[in-house]
């Protein structure tokens, strides 16, 4: 029998969406991503073909919600409560005394060790969703407890939030006919990381902590923009519910909340009395740092409803639960001197030498500043007492400035005029945020950081050059550009401390292993300013060989689509410098180091295959493959893949974190897609 479209499109969703649920729910999925993507494929071809199909709840219409022109009031069903807070082992005690007594004195028969359900306090931001027979229809900050935001069409974007609950036929449990469920919002801390450097880099305002991070995606007026940000959530509450029996305990509701789709937090345990609270607290507290993302606490529920329901609420929390806090991870002190640090580029970042104090368990006496915007920003003087901060991995940061106690001696920042490693200027190029070294290759720090980025993954990739060895070649005076890394032996290496024979072979192995390569990866390997990889690969394309791309001019480099004023200036300024030069013959140099890269074919595609004619831009990262990885999948697929949008773009390919080229692209009425899309091109499928 086959099916009609509109049973296929039903069929469809409701496969999607049993994936999405083994994918998110279980950590368990059972199909490929091409299979899933083969399904996703299907069910947006049917809805081309028949639009009267399409249906808000439909997978394909996560992003399509119209921005909203304000955040909307929404009355919660149920008050959201909040919790009350144990600091100190002695505070759970009380808190489990207390409930024994009040069960006691209203003649509840409780067991001697109260059964608890145990999970992180997690560092989000509170959401309410409310599902009607099963379909997503509104979204809701916590706002004053009562009344929220409405963040319905940002919400939508988080691929772990179902916009239609598993069906009966589905799930073993009943779906509600009215379901307000409660659960947190948050940024893991490596998405909240790379975020921070991306802003930092832009000169831009960077989030204080990935709480910061999480709320400030979620109350974005353009829920495009919030699709680009490494959301995820948890859920751990109902506020109301209508047409089901609610379960018994907290944690067979998480059970059920998991079975209708909605994702809970994997950490969540049953523990026996105070004794197993404080063990859970614990061995979670000592876990923290590995957790890919921020908890400030545990919280205990006391398990069966029915204790719940005669214990209770105070004012706005629960008699049943309690947020156990871990030690504040702020902590004050003194900001003793401001030092400028020299990235790759020459980028001078400045970092708070502070009087040692310990946060969260561990020393500090660094932490960053970001940028002279953000020390503005934060109006930071040495000399003055500030608060820092420090959460989980994330690196040490300056909250605020304690104004009360600002000395009258207190000094302003100033961005140094020269170089604080070499000496040289110290330039700021108009247009762009960061101050600069001027000093190249001259500068020890910026020489490291560039030699670190030459041999790195996505340049040469040469493994076993490690920050510690390069920091040790450069000291020792062994390397001082790239070419020299090819001009090492076995003898010279193995005289370093903490190197032997055998290590020392294996890098010279590594290197003569990449004396081979590709003329995308020397460019982006240079470290030009400017020039990363999308541009490396553009120009590449365009020029073809290193020879002509070093005798374009001005004009010539801005032919490229790519390529605007400032970064034309930057490569001509690169190319005319003699040292640079130098360099470059160097590498090339049959006696010497000898990289060799084939010339690159101009702007014919590489290759003909099922793509030919296509002009693909990728930004934003992925999480399955590298940029530079699909970029030559998709030049072995016939496609054309350029490093910006114009109107020949025919497809952006956006993954995270998406920012400029996202924006042009939605504006020039270019087709986007993401990562699943990506992999079915792959995959030798059609999109
Ligand atoms: S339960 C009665 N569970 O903490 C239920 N809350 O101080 C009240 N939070 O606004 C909430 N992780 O944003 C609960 N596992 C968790 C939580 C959690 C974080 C937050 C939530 C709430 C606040 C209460």
């Amino acid at each position: 029998m086959t099916l009609g479209p509109a049973q296929r499109a039903k069929a469809l969703r409701e496969q999607i969406v049993a994936h999405d649920y083994r994918y998110y729910v279980l950590d368990d999925p059972s199909v490929t991503d091409a299979e899933y993507d083969a399904l996703m494929v299907e069910l947006r071809q049917l809805e081309a073909a028949h639009p009267e199909l399409i249906s808000p709840d439909s997978p394909t219409q996560r992003v399509g919600g119209a921005p909203s022109p304000e955040f909307r009031p929404v009355s919660h069903r149920v008050g959201m409560l909040s919790l009350d807070n144990a600091f100190a082992d002695e505070d759970v005690i009380a808190f489990d005394r207390r409930a024994h007594e009040r069960l006691a004195s209203d003649g509840v028969a409780a067991p001697v060790d109260l059964l608890y359900s145990a999970e992180p306090k997690l560092d989000g931001l509170a959401i309410s969703l409310y599902y009607e027979n099963g379909r997503l229809i509104n979204a809701a900050t916590r706002g004053d407890g009562t009344t929220g935001e409405d963040v319905t069409a940002n919400i939508r974007t988080l691929r772990c939030v179902p916009l239609q609950l598993r069906s009966a036929e589905q799930t073993r449990v009943q779906v509600p006919r009215e379901l307000e469920v409660r659960g947190e919002v948050f940024m893991p801390t490596e998405g909240f990381m790379r975020l921070n450097e991306r802003a930092a880099a832009a000169g831009e305002k960077v989030f204080a902590n990935p709480r910061n991070a999480a709320a400030g995606s979620l109350r974005q007026l353009d829920p495009r923009v919030t699709a680009a940000r490494p959301l995820q959530a948890f859920f751990y509450a109902v506020g109301h519910w209508q047409g089901v029996a609610a379960p018994d305990s907290h944690h067979e509701l998480l059970r059920w909340l998991a079975e209708l789709g909605l994702r809970t937090c994997p950490e969540s345990r049953m523990v026996r009395g105070v004794e197993g609270c404080l063990a859970y607290y614990r061995d979670l507290g000592a876990r923290r740092a590995q957790l890919p993302y921020q908890i400030d606490g545990v919280v205990y529920k006391v398990d069966a409803r029915s204790l719940q329901e005669q214990l209770g609420q105070v004012a706005r929390a629960p008699r049943w639960a309690i947020a156990h806090k871990f030690p504040a991870d702020e902590a004050i002190t003194l900001l003793r001197e401001v030092e400028f640090q020299v990235g790759r580029t020459g980028t001078l970042t400045p970092v708070a030498r502070l009087e040692p104090v310990v946060v969260g368990g561990v020393t500090v006496s660094n932490a960053t500043l970001h940028n002279m915007d953000e020390i503005e920003r934060k109006d930071v003087r040495i000399g003055d007492t500030v608060i820092v901060r420090r959460a989980g991995d994330v690196i040490p940061e300056i909250v605020r400035v304690v104004l009360d106690r600002r000395p009258q001696h207190a000094r302003r920042v100033h961005l140094p005029e020269s170089c604080p490693v070499c000496g040289h200027a110290v330039v700021r190029v108009a247009g762009e945020a960061a101050a600069r070294c001027s000093g190249g290759y001259s500068c020890s720090a910026q020489r490291k950081e560039a030699l670190r980025h030459f041999v790195s993954r996505r340049a040469l990739d040469v493994e076993g050059l490690g920050d510690k060895l390069i920091e040790q070649l450069v000291d020792a005076e062994l390397v001082r550009s790239p070419a020299d890394f090819w001009a090492l032996s076995v003898a010279q290496l193995s005289e370093l401390p903490r190197m032997g024979e055998k290590s020392a072979a294996n890098v010279v192995t590594a290197l003569h292993e990449r004396r081979q390569t590709t003329l995308p990866r020397l460019l982006h390997a240079l470290g030009i300013p400017g020039v990363g990889e999308s541009t490396a690969a553009a120009l590449a394309a365009h020029f073809g060989s290193l020879q002509r791309l070093m005798e374009a001019d001005q004009a010539a480099l801005q032919a490229v689509s790519d390529i605007g004023p400032v970064i034309a200036a930057s490569l001509r300024a690169y190319f005319d410098d003699a040292g640079h030069r130098n360099e470059l013959k160097r590498l090339r140099d049959p006696a010497g180091a000898a990289l060799e890269w084939p010339e690159h074919e101009g702007r014919k595609p590489t290759a003909e295959g099922p793509l030919t004619g296509l002009t693909i831009v990728i930004t934003g990262s992925f999480t399955g493959i590298t940029r530079e990885e699909a970029t030559e999948a998709l030049q072995k697929l016939g496609a054309k893949v350029a490093g910006s949008v114009s109107g020949k773009t025919s497809l952006l390919i956006a993954g995270e974190e998406a920012g400029s080229k996202l924006a042009k692209a939605q504006a020039l009425g270019v087709r986007v897609v993401g990562e699943q899309e990506l992999k079915t091109l792959l995959s030798g499928q059609p999109i």
